[in-house]
């Protein structure tokens, strides 16, 4: 790998990334290896960026919680006494012990170590034998509390206290995906997230790339999908989601042995969205793959510049898993996903090899990556906003 240097050049260099996908290269590899940068990467997107960590119903009920992290800080939602959703940082004040872990039902968060508990706010409310500490003031003690924003039934947190809020900017998708009526989507709490040993930007560039389907996937399991019919929608410079639409060979078709979605179909679709799928993604944290019949979501969680994890869990129309066979059904298409998804983690696993590697290029795209060019100007943005202002300051 080249020596990296952050200098104006460096960020300048960005530029050419998020030009009209014809003329655009890719960023420089460094980005996707460097710890170094990945430092820089945090307060320049995950520190003021929305995230991602749970769906509404799964904390239908006051003193439900449910636990996630970001960038390596742990995240606990709470439905609160009142019925609303509260985020924190699940740290214990006293001496780091976690709060919460997993999901579950609770009446206040009590610190498994010594106990100091903390009402479903985050306040205080109790620290045994802390009598003799001079100056000790348990009120003053909270858990530290986070913004939260809800979009399409999914709950973002963020750092920021003045972030701008996130949905005006996923007015593209949202309107994309109306019909899909993903509030009211039902699917189960998905398992906990699963560890990989890549950067985040090569997972979501692989959830966005519509250009290696009928390559890397070439085979009758995924054929139905072809490259040649993506359709990108032009996007507002500062749209916080991008998309492609995804023609399909025949209606209702699905990534199953008999092309044809087994499941209900969320029932208010337009002719034009039972003949393709949509790929979405709100970066940094949310990947989603739009069916006729079923919606997959992908939460990522960086965690260094070469770790991530991900949270994969999926959503169906109201009422479709009380259907004869659902389960049975389902499972056909986790099958035939599963071979799909194993071709992807090969990629994702050999190329952080090749982008270490002293003759990575900054190669160019095919028209069918104008997503990967979208994701390019996402963060363009805020690397060269970032770089700037720590240069002012
Ligand atoms: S670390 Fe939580 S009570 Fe001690
Ligand atoms: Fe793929």
């Amino acid at each position: 790998m080249k020596r990296l240097v952050l200098d104006d050049a460096f960020f300048d260099s960005f530029d050419s990334s998020a030009v009209d996908v014809n003329e655009a290269q890719t960023l420089p590899p460094a980005i996707y290896v460097s710890e170094e940068f990945f430092e820089f990467e945090k307060e320049a997107v995950f520190n003021h960026e929305w995230l991602c960590v749970a769906r509404e119903s799964w904390i239908p009920d006051p003193g439900d919680f449910y636990t996630s992290i970001h960038i390596g800080e742990p995240i606990v939602l709470v439905r609160s006494d009142t019925g609303a959703i509260k985020a924190m940082s699940s740290v214990c004040q006293h001496r780091g012990m976690l709060v919460a872990e997993g999901h579950g039902n609770a009446r206040n968060l009590i610190c498994p170590y010594h106990h100091w508990t903390y009402s479903l706010d985050g306040d205080l409310v109790g620290a045994p034998a802390m009598n003799k500490a001079r100056g000790f003031d348990p009120r003053c003690i909270k858990l530290p509390q986070f913004k939260v924003e809800t979009w399409n039934g999914f709950v973002f947190i963020n750092f920021d206290d003045d972030a701008p809020p996130l949905k005006p900017r996923l007015a593209a998708l949202t309107e994309a995906l109306a019909n899909f009526e993903l509030e009211i989507a039902e699917g189960p709490r998905p398992d906990p997230p699963t560890k990989f040993p890549w950067n985040w930007k090569v997972m979501m560039e692989n959830n966005n790339d519509g250009y290696h389907a009928n390559k890397l996937h070439a085979g009758p399991l995924h054929d139905v999908v072809p490259s040649h019919m993506s359709v990108f929608p032009t996007l507002p410079a500062d749209t916080g989601a991008y998309f492609r639409f995804n023609g399909t060979r025949h209606r209702d078709a699905s990534f199953n042995p008999m092309h044809k979605s087994l499941l209900p179909h969320f029932p208010k679709l337009s002719e034009a969205e039972h003949n393709r799928f949509l790929f979405g993604q709100v970066p940094p944290t949310l990947s989603l793959v739009v069916r006729p019949d079923q919606i997959t979501y992908m939460f990522l969680h960086a965690m260094s510049a070469t770790d991530l994890m991900m949270t994969r869990g999926w959503l169906v129309a109201p009422g479709a898993t009380k259907e004869p066979l659902f389960a049975e059904r389902l499972n056909i298409d986790m099958q035939s996903t599963r071979t799909i998804v194993a071709q992807d983690l090969h990629v994702d696993e050999l190329i952080p090899i090749g982008l270490r590697s002293r003759f990575a290029p900054r190669g160019r795209y095919s028209w069918q990556e104008e997503s990967q060019r979208e994701l390019n100007r996402w963060l363009v943005q805020r690397y060269q906003r970032t770089w700037r202002k720590m240069k002012g300051a």
